[in-house]
């Protein structure tokens, strides 16, 4: 399966980084990696002024959020057909810092038929917290977010495991932990879906979380602000 390699930069961004894309092309050219896709997901403003320098670079745009209504009296929301019309492919969904907000899994699944439904990809974010993961209830906990938060969906999307203690840490999960999630995600989506890890992966340790078998992937944060770690994680998927 072709890796995907996934920047959220969350609410990181100014103008002048509206050419970070066209660095990264600099730095890992796009004929070089042409059995990888790159997507980096900037705050929704810099979108626009973005497209055409992403497009240059061969790398896809994705939001971090979007409305599963097209338009209409829900102030501060973007929809996805806006989001198609400024270029973008994908959207991060349910992304924990999101459902720390409130976000809830009947919503993130509402927000991913509608993101299907106009041809874009949803990037279905999923991961216990340090209590759960304690409790040894990890595994139970993650199956049954993915089901609420992908209901009526049975392909077109990505998946991404993030464990929440993970997040911002800088302690990753360990490969033993990624491996056994990640066969339990598979034996619940079956095999055609993408399976991202995330959660404080950077360039040293990604070629090995790379290489966990049922990992396509990964969704970066903090790492993918600077397009040299940015571009070394992407090279480390081969
Ligand atoms: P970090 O890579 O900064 O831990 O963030 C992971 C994440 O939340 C990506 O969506």
């Amino acid at each position: 399966m072709r890796k995907l390699i996934v920047g959220n930069w969350k609410m990181n961004g100014k103008p002048s980084c509206l050419a970070k894309p066209q660095n990264f092309d600099e730095i890992y050219p796009s004929q070089d990696r042409g059995h990888l896709d790159i997507v980096i997901c900037p705050p929704s403003l810099l979108i626009s002024g973005m497209e055409d320098i992403c497009t240059n670079a061969n790398i896809q745009i994705g939001a971090q959020n979007c409305h599963y209504l097209d338009k209409g009296a829900y102030t501060g929301e973007i929809s996805v057909t806006m989001l198609k019309d400024f270029g973008v492919k994908f959207v991060i969904l349910g992304h924990s810092e999101r459902r720390a907000m409130g976000e809830t899994d009947k919503e993130v699944s509402l927000k991913a038929i509608k993101v299907v439904k106009e041809n874009l990809t949803p990037i279905v974010c999923v991961g216990e917290n340090l209590e759960v993961r304690k409790s040894g209830h990890a595994l139970k906990f993650v199956s049954e977010q993915i089901k609420s938060s992908i209901a009526g969906l049975s392909k077109g999307y990505v998946l991404a495991y993030e464990p929440i203690w993970a997040i911002g840490t800088g302690v990753t999960a360990s490969i033993d932990d990624i491996r056994k999630m990640h066969i339990n995600i598979r034996e619940i989506i079956g095999p055609d879906v993408k399976v991202l890890y995330g959660g404080s992966v950077n360039k040293k340790n990604a070629t090995e979380i790379l290489q966990v078998e049922n990992v396509n992937g990964v969704l970066v944060g903090g790492a993918s602000l600077d397009m040299i770690d940015f571009a070394l994680i992407a090279k480390a998927a081969g």
